[in-house]
């Protein structure tokens, strides 16, 4: 690395990193927790690599003193962490569980000692059974209860915490949840899908309303917007594929948030699959509640072709059977099998900036999952992780953040996704993320070469 920067981020720039509540936290009885949808998923058989579950994960929440010291020394400058809704209202409604709220009180305190700034997701996908029993995303009733959450969780930390976000990726939540499966609760229909995506953008819409009201100063939602490529941008059914994945994946979130209502050509396409009484007037505007802040979570592009025989996204994408091929991925991939293409991350930036203007951008996830493993040449004879495959990958991405920033789009920060090695949802902890290294057998943690490199590109603000 050359002893001056070459490329240097905007002054004021965030670094950080995130991780999950139930990816990290483990102490799934402790203190009056709830059981969430995920407890229940991994506990289902075949659902998750190996019957793997969230119930101890990083022990996170126990050890967080240390984690915030290890974010310290790596000189973070933002955490970005979920609030487990099941360990606030064990019920999903009804009473709050103070002593849940106690742990976040303290991881507040903890990082703010620490002088990094917390920014807090309410839900990634952790939602109380109880509420999961009464139909979930598919019910509006959780719409509500989700505003509720959010103010009792802001009456705690919002003379603390100053970014507040609502939603991780509700996408994954309504499509791979309640349309192929994938992920809790599990549900394969596509009209349950549809009027998930629905009620998780009004529970955002009333979240956001009720969290403004309450004073909240930065508000946000994260997505996981998709960079949609035609396989030929000269073939009409390519590109008309790449249009409806569009639809389905990005103009069905953004548009209502941002205030133009759902799109026309996506509002076609669902009323030809289901019946969408969900939607109610005035719903629209609700979800439309300002936003200071969009959250980007980006890990690969999504190429597509249109052809007669496809076989379409299943029930992640409903109704693209015979419309949309999916390609298969690439050139170099992840361990996840994800295609490595970071040049997808300034399309997609530039892209929200051009069609969403005014809207400032955070990356609140970004990373790869390789397979790392201690060698046996650590200092402490403990052994290094050497993931220069994840630097690599990190720095082309940055690379790439950068590229979208000298092309006029206003991003903010960049968190890696993430701070642990943790429980990758169905893939259980056989996909491992973290810039450090977790040791399950132990929970012994090993910065990893990747945390070294991200710790000295963070103290000279570029690369
Ligand atoms: C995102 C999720 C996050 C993590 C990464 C790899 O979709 O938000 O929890 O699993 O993918």
């Amino acid at each position: 690395m050359s002893a001056t920067s070459e490329l240097r981020f905007p002054e004021g720039f965030v670094w950080g990193a995130a991780t999950a509540a139930y990816q990290i936290e483990g102490a799934v009885h402790d203190d009056g927790r709830g059981p969430s949808i995920w407890d229940t998923f991994s506990r289902t058989p075949g659902k998750v690599f190996q019957g793997h579950t969230g119930d101890v994960a990083c022990d996170h929440y126990h050890r967080y003193a240390d984690d915030v010291a290890l974010m310290a020394e790596l000189g973070l400058g933002a955490y970005r962490f979920s609030v487990a809704w099941p360990r606030i209202q064990p019920d999903g409604t009804g009473p709050i569980n103070p002593r849940g709220l106690d742990f976040y009180d303290r991881l507040t305190d903890a990082l703010l000692d620490q002088g990094v700034d917390p920014i807090v997701t309410l839900y990634h996908w952790d939602l109380p059974q109880a509420l999961q029993d009464r139909g979930g995303w598919t019910n509006r009733d959780t719409a509500e209860h989700l505003a509720d959450y959010a103010v009792a969780v802001h009456r705690r930390l919002g003379d603390r915490v100053r970014t507040w976000t609502t939603l991780n990726e509700p996408w994954c939540s309504a499509y791979l949840g309640y349309g192929n499966g994938v992920h809790a609760p599990g549900e394969r229909e596509a009209g349950a899908a549809f009027a998930a995506v629905h009620h998780l953008l009004l529970g955002h819409g009333l979240a956001a309303r009720a969290l403004r009201a309450a004073g909240a100063p930065t508000l946000g939602i994260t997505l996981n917007p998709a960079d949609v490529q035609p396989a030929d941008p000269a073939s009409a059914a390519d590109v008309a594929a790449a249009r409806l994945v569009d639809g389905l994946h990005n103009r069905i979130f953004l548009d209502p948030l941002t205030g133009a209502g759902y799109p026309d050509d996506v509002l076609a396409h669902l009323g030809r699959l289901v019946e969408p009484t969900f939607i109610r007037d005035g719903d629209e505007k609700l979800i439309a509640a300002p936003i200071d802040l969009l959250g980007v979570n980006y890990y690969a592009p999504t190429y597509v072709a249109g052809r007669p025989d496809a076989a379409g996204g299943g029930g992640a994408y409903p109704g693209t059977e015979g419309v949309v091929e999916f390609l298969p991925p690439t050139g170099p991939l992840t361990d996840m099998g994800w295609m490595i293409e970071a040049t997808g991350l300034t399309r997609l930036l530039e892209r929200i900036a051009r069609d969403y203007p005014g809207l400032p951008m955070l990356i609140t996830e970004n990373g790869g999952a390789f397979p790392d493993k201690p060698g046996a040449d650590g200092p402490d004879g403990l052994g290094q992780v050497m993931d220069t495959d994840r630097i690599a990958y990190l720095d082309g991405h940055l690379r790439a953040a950068h590229q979208a920033i000298a092309r006029g789009v206003d991003l903010r920060g960049y968190l890696v996704w993430s701070l642990l090695d943790n429980f990758e949802w169905a893939e259980g902890y056989r996909k491992r993320f973290g810039i450090v290294h977790v040791d399950y057998l132990t929970q012994r943690r090993t910065p990893k070469s990747s945390a070294r490199w991200y710790q000295e590109v963070i103290s000279r603000n570029g690369l």
